[in-house]
């Protein structure tokens, strides 16, 4: 950026007030920079769009205003404050400024906060489907028959974890490799994971003298998963899982404060101390290892067609946002594409009870995997198994992450009463809480529930968490019977005190709810995680429908399906796309110098 026209455009900001959100005369970004600054204040010498992830033009936006933190310091609003993010890896300031259109604000493909954007219009996206991409039949062609852009061993496609475990891992084992991903954010689903990341028998359970085994994880799954999981593929998730957390360690996360989810009969799930969320964490230290090693990661990149080669992967047609169509050359690919738990037509089509719901999945799980996988003959493994999340917020559409129960908040309905075991598996909880008046239900805690679990503080000052003195007030706040309430919580606080929950039958009770404030969140369930996905064996391979291996492709993570069964346990998909994404990697390198 030249100093000079920077100097200008900051004039410019501080006099119209524009970035404070005043009236303006212009209609987009570039309109309004282009007041007192040049094309090539934001773009290259030559006009051209830098690459598809747009770095050049990200770093001009940093170079003026400053990074997401810094620009998040001057931040004057009370609650919701846009820059100070959760989301991991590089700034992508264009993900939500465009220059030359409208912006958009991208959080609110998931929220619903009230957020006044200079030059914005409100969010919406047309994404074509796989198969409708069929009308680019000319472009594609052409580009298929020009030489391939570039040459990798491993090209993984998806930046969640299982991606850039995959490429990570790749990586290591010796291979070239090339991440590429169709957000113009990393991190998938990966970086929105709070809760935590499951795994028995770890050094972190040891130094808290908590006892678990692989056996017990092995039977939670499989008991969650209504034993309708792959046997074989749950061996590999609860026998990695302890070297997954150590992996992720060795690379520089700290997994060390651990609680209970759903379903689980140990405290297993492992997360940053204080509690913070596993994903977000987890993703920027894996991003940090990929740019370390220099791993070539490509965003706004679409993966669109296997291409195959008497039957063995030969590599992969992308459509590049700006680049569009190109072919990368590669021995092996890998689909680390998620799930498809934002594509409302395709849950419903599965399973029509989940028609209309909302979600909490990221706008990139629309399930291109399944496609672009199933057009290059991959086999389907229980894809008509789809959960919901119980305890999306009403207000603002944020999930409260299991741990918040699991840490000792219970859920009552509008009636005051307790309704359920709280820590039951979310199957079971949502079902309950759809059978309240409103179908919706509140998650009820203290100061010192709040003060266990760091999460809560990023509720809190989102605010979607009304608080009061007494359950009373906070019954009268909320619209809850609030005498009942405080006879319920006085109830619980009873059954905390014996040690045995004889009422529902909760196996934790962590805490009384009887220090500081009291807090209520309304909460309503949310579509969250897909089970089913491509058929995949103990290498990672991904399978025909009969069951055979196809050189050179793999999968990993919530893409594939049969290893959570019928019902996933909350924190086993973390540890799911550690362990399959890292396979999948050590394996696809290792195909790729045979
Ligand atoms: P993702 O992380 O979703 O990544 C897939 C990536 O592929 C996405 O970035 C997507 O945009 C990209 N992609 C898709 N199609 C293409 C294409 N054609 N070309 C290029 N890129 C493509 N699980 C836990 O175990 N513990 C938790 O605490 C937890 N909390 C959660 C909280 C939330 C709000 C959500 C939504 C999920 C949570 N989960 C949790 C579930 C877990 O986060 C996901 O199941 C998991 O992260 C999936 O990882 P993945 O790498 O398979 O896919
Ligand atoms: C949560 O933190 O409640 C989500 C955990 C999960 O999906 O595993």
């Amino acid at each position: 950026m030249k100093i000079t026209k920077c100097a200008a455009l900051l004039a410019a900001i501080l006099g119209t007030a524009g970035f404070a959100g005043g009236a303006v005369a212009n209609d987009t970004l570039a309109d309004f920079h282009g007041e007192n600054m040049e094309c090539d204040s934001c773009h290259l010498e030559s006009g051209e769009l830098s690459n598809d992830s747009l770095t050049y033009e990200n770093e001009q936006c940093v170079s003026c205003h400053g990074t997401l933190a810094e620009v998040a310091e001057g931040n004057t609003r009370k609650n919701y404050n846009a820059h100070e993010s959760h989301f991991p890896g590089d700034v992508a300031c264009t993900a939500c400024h465009a220059g030359h259109e409208k912006s958009v604000n991208y959080c609110d493909s998931c929220h619903s906060f009230e957020f006044d954007m200079p030059y914005s219009a409100k969010w919406e996206r047309y994404e074509p489907s796989i198969a409708e991409l069929a009308k680019d039949a000319a472009d594609r062609k052409a580009a298929l028959a020009a030489d391939p852009a570039a040459t990798v061993d491993v090209l993984v496609v998806g930046s969640g974890g299982a991606g850039f475990a995959a490429a990570v891992a790749a990586h290591d084992k010796g291979a070239k490799v090339m991440l590429i991903e169709k957000e113009p954010v990393i991190g998938g689903n990966a970086k929105l994971a709070a809760g935590g990341m499951n795994a028995a028998w770890t050094d972190q359970q040891k130094a808290k003298d908590i006892k678990d085994s692989v056996e017990s994880m092995y039977k939670d799954t499989m008991k969650g998963g209504r034993n309708l999981n792959q046997p074989e593929l749950v061996e590999i998730l609860t026998g990695n899982s302890k070297s997954s957390v150590d992996w992720l360690t060795s690379l520089g996360a700290d997994l060390n404060d651990i609680g209970r989810m759903g379903g689980a009969s140990a405290n297993r799930s492992h997360r940053p101390t204080g509690g913070a969320g596993v994903g977000a964490h987890v993703i920027q230290v894996l991003y940090d290892n990929a740019v370390k090693r220099d791993i070539d990661l490509r965003m706004n990149t679409r993966g669109v067609e296997v291409l195959k080669e008497g039957g063995k992967v030969k590599g992969l047609l992308v459509k590049g946002k700006y680049k569009g169509y190109y072919w990368v050359k590669a021995d092996a690919v890998i689909m680390a594409t998620g799930g498809f738990g934002k594509n409302n037509d395709r849950v419903a089509s599965y399973d029509p009870k989940l028609k209309g719901f909302i979600s909490t999945n990221q706008p990139g799980a629309t399930g291109d995997g399944l496609d672009v996988a199933g057009n290059a003959g991959a086999g389907m493994t229980d894809v008509q198994y789809i959960q919901a999340h119980p305890t999306l917020s009403v207000k603002g559409g944020v999930m409260v992450t299991e741990a918040v129960r699991g840490n000792g908040a219970i859920l009552v309905n509008r009636e005051g009463k307790r309704f359920v075991n709280e820590i039951t598996t979310r199957d079971k909880a949502a079902a309950a809480i759809l059978k309240q008046t409103g179908k919706t239900a509140y998650l009820i805690f203290d100061d010192s529930v709040r003060n266990s679990l760091k999460k809560i503080n990023k509720y809190i000052k989102l605010g979607v968490v009304p608080t009061a003195e007494s359950p009373e007030a906070l019954g009268k706040l909320e619209g809850i019977d609030g005498k009942a309430l405080a006879a319920t919580i006085a109830q619980y606080n009873k059954l905390v005190a014996s040690g045995k929950d004889t009422d529902f039958e909760r196996p934790n009770l962590p805490r009384a709810l009887n220090e500081g404030n009291y807090y209520a969140i309304e909460v309503t369930p949310g579509v969250h995680h897909t089970m089913g996905g491509v058929s995949i064996d103990k290498n990672s391979g991904i399978l025909t429908e009969d069951k055979k291996a196809i050189p050179g492709f793999y999968g990993a993570g919530e893409v594939t399906g049969g290893v959570h069964g019928a019902n996933r346990l909350g924190g086993n998909a973390i540890s799911d796309i550690i362990t399959f994404g890292k396979l999948a990697g050590e394996n696809a390198a290792k195909y790729s110098k045979q």
